[in-house]
């Protein structure tokens, strides 16, 4: 997928840094991710120390999976950050649920690149992903590997925003009981088909676009937006 390509409209101006550093807004305790102009501004850095900080989780979880799964493009750089921890070796799907065509949110997902088989059934399965938004692509991810008899499924997200999401899978995640829109989707097999054994994200935020370093045209002015966290009690 082309930098653009998924990119919906109202979010358009993530590939965009700002000609000027914008003047630093006041952000919660927890939030260790730059808030500027509405949107989150998250570095390498951040996206590294999540990454760690989370690997020691799991490892205290003891959810120790056999595989990475990587969705990409997101997932890919935070996938191989975790695998620096995990030590295990890390596979990859790629799934589209924007029309490239009009930029905008498309009715359904769409497969682009899938595994095989043997390497997900009766092994445990880490999908590892850069953001839980809607939930959609993941959900549907979630359910397409548990048809291939995983022993353990998890799900490891460097963001969560905190939102309903649409599809019917209670996904614990540390700190936060999220609300399921499960009135307009989804039914019990649906709950089925996405449920997991194991949840953590990096970070929960609330509802803002977040601005990945991956998508920035000019790293240096994206990592100084991501730097500037003011912090209150
Ligand atoms: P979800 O299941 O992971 O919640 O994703 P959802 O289908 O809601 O989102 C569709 C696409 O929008 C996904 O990209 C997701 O990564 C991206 N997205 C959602 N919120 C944000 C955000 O705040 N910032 C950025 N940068 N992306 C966001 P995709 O189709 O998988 O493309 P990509 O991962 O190759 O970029
Ligand atoms: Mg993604």
């Amino acid at each position: 997928m082309s930098d653009t390509a998924a990119i919906p409209s109202s979010a358009s101006s993530r590939l965009i840094p700002p000609s000027v550093a914008p003047t630093a807004r006041t952000t919660s305790t927890s939030d260790a991710t730059s808030f500027t102009g509405g949107k989150y501004y998250c570095s390498y850095n951040q996206v590294h120390n999540l990454c760690q900080q989370a690997a020691k989780r799991i490892r205290e979880d003891k959810f120790q999976p056999d595989i990475i799964l990587a969705v990409a493009g997101g997932g890919l750089i935070p996938a191989r950050m975790l695998r620096t921890h995990l030590k295990v070796p890390i596979r990859t799907v790629s799934l589209e649920l924007y029309d490239d065509r009009t930029n905008k949110a498309g009715s359904c997902v769409r497969t682009t690149q899938w595994i095989d088989r043997e390497e997900i059934c009766n092994k445990r399965v880490l999908i590892v992903d850069e953001v839980d938004d809607s939930r959609t692509t993941l959900a549907f991810c979630v359910s397409q590997v548990r048809q291939m008899s995983p022993s353990q499924l998890g799900v490891f997200v460097v963001h969560n925003k905190q939102k309903v999401k649409k599809c019917n899978s209670h996904w614990k995640s540390v700190g936060f009981q999220e609300n399921c829109d499960c009135s307009s989707n989804g039914n019990n097999s649906d709950h089925q088909s996405t449920s997991i054994d194991y949840y953590r994200s990096g970070e929960d935020l609330s509802d803002r676009w977040i601005v990945y370093p991956w998508d920035s045209t000019d790293i240096d002015t994206h990592t100084k937006c991501a730097e500037q966290v003011t912090v209150t009690h």
